[in-house]
């Protein structure tokens, strides 16, 4: 736990969140054990802005994971997943917990498949 959420504080520190002022920092917990992390990064044409989650899980993806423990996110104010991210967390990393923490390292859980009820997936492709 410990870990992880060190891991998320750490990273939030390399957000390039120009625009926003909102720095974002996330830690994904792989199957094996092994921590990926991510931050947000803006453009100038907000709308290109990538999310800290989204990092995270593409940066585990580009190393060559596919299962996902838990994730955790630093930020402001405790903010939770968009609703982009917590699609994106439920394609790639299914029901799990996710760790919010907030400014004074406190953390909460919360669990993925509750932050999308009825979600749209791959199921529903078929
Ligand atoms: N942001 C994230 O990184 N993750 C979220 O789930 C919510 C929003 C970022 C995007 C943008 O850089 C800034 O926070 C303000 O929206």
């Amino acid at each position: 736990m410990k870990t992880i959420v060190k891991a998320a504080i750490q990273v939030r520190r390399n957000a390039h969140a120009p625009y926003s002022n909102y720095t974002v920092g996330a830690a994904v917990e792989t199957d094996d054990g092994n921590i990926v992390t991510g931050c947000n990064v803006e453009s100038s044409s907000y709308g290109l802005t990538i999310c800290a989650e989204r990092a995270a899980i593409c940066s585990a993806v580009a190393k060559g994971y596919r299962n996902f423990k838990r994730l955790a996110i630093s930020s402001k104010g405790s903010g939770g997943p968009c609703g982009a991210c917590r699609q994106f967390i439920w394609d790639l990393c299914g029901d799990i917990p996710i760790i919010i923490i907030g400014e004074d390292g406190s953390t909460e859980e919360l669990q993925s498949g509750n932050l999308l009820p009825r979600a749209f997936d791959d199921r529903s492709l078929t």
